[in-house]
């Protein structure tokens, strides 16, 4: 094990990329950097952790942010729940510790959104305490240097996994071992081109030995995604457009999009019309449809969206508007609302 240690923490010191929060960081820096990394890769986190940091400097500053203000800096990540956690979080950091983040691994689990990994991040990188960090750079790496069949995604393979990363640790640099640990796997043993040839770990490294890189780590197949058709209805009077703030516990919650009329088959233009969502909505008014977009296919974690966007011309505005969260907005306030990435890449078509 020392000698992986070492290995790890030598190929650092001349590979690692000089990216800002491994300036001394701070908890705040550590957390921020971390939650973006989890939905994105270094090149396009590096943009918005500068924008998340430049707009909001501390904890405090962060926590005085409206949750819209929020959403709407994450928007492009995805899984938005880790923005509104990341708002919550800031607020409890303010108002339980007055704005400093506890030097205390098992108090920072405690806060909203922050799981073992985060908060192993932030007591190791920021504080020198041994907790092993274990994200998908973590496990690849771990499956391969001992050639673990155990699948990453069940239980077993979490506790295990879990359990190797801690005997692997450096406990007298934890800090710099789990940024080592995850760089290698940012750039050495990455999942589809690993440098196995110019590997420092090479003669170390089980599954090189045994020629199963490839097949590592294992991951146990999902159960299928389900699809949902979203037949959206972009609906512009004037220079006006009607959206719909997204309220239920559904996907995109608290984000904008437009009324849509939802269904698990796909639907000509024809049958959204005379469909019951779409007869409530315009009821009797009269309507020209300008434009039909071609369709849109989205994944998300477990389901697959297909998205259509009918573009529709109202003569005058609707009375009452029956639709919960349905409201009628200047087209050029759009930019403003936090909106899903579908959206936005069928606003730039
Ligand atoms: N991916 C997520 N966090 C990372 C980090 N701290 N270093 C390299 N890659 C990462
Ligand atoms: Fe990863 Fe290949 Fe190095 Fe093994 S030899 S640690 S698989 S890069």
């Amino acid at each position: 094990m020392k000698i992986i240690q070492d290995t790890l923490i030598n190929w650092y010191a001349e590979n690692h990329r000089d990216l800002p929060w491994r300036h001394h960081p701070t908890p705040y820096q550590v957390w921020i950097s971390e939650v973006i990394l989890q939905q994105t890769r270094v090149n396009q986190g590096y943009d918005y952790y500068l924008r998340f940091t430049e707009r909001w400097p501390t904890v405090a500053d962060l926590a005085n942010a409206t949750e819209e203000e929020v959403l709407k800096m994450w928007q492009g990540l995805g899984y938005y729940s880790r923005a509104r956690n990341l708002h919550q979080c800031a607020q409890q950091v303010v108002e339980e510790y007055g704005g400093e983040f506890p030097a205390d691994f098992d108090k920072l689990l405690k806060l909203k959104g922050i799981g073992n990994y985060t908060a192993a991040a932030i007591s190791s990188f920021v504080f020198n305490l041994p907790y092993a960090v274990v994200d998908g750079n973590v496990y690849r790496v771990l499956s391969r240097l001992f050639d673990i069949e155990t699948p990453i995604n069940i239980n077993e393979g979490q506790t295990l996994f879990a359990h190797l990363a801690d005997e692997l640790l450096n406990r007298e640099q934890p800090g710099l071992h789990n940024q080592a640990m995850m760089e290698f796997g940012a750039l050495q043993c990455t999942p589809k081109n690993p440098n196995c040839l110019l590997c420092p770990l090479q003669s170390h490294c089980l599954a090189f030995t045994h020629q199963t890189v490839m097949q590592r780590p294992i991951k146990l197949q999902k159960t299928k995604v389900s699809t949902r058709y979203l037949n959206y209805l972009v609906i512009r009077i004037n220079e006006q457009i009607y959206l719909h703030k997204r309220s239920d516990n559904d996907i995109w919650r608290n984000l904008y999009d437009f009324p849509c009329i939802e269904s698990q088959e796909p639907m000509c233009v024809e049958q959204v019309i005379q469909s019951e969502g779409f007869r409530q909505f315009i009821g009797d008014k009269p309507f020209t449809i300008i434009r039909i977009s071609p369709t849109f296919t989205h994944k998300l974690t477990h389901r697959t969206l297909i998205a259509q966007f009918i573009e529709i011309k109202l003569e005058e505005e609707l009375l009452r508007i029956e639709t919960k969260g349905v409201f009628l907005t200047h087209e050029s306030d759009l930019g403003n609302y936090p909106i899903p990435r579908l959206i936005d890449l069928y606003l730039n078509t």
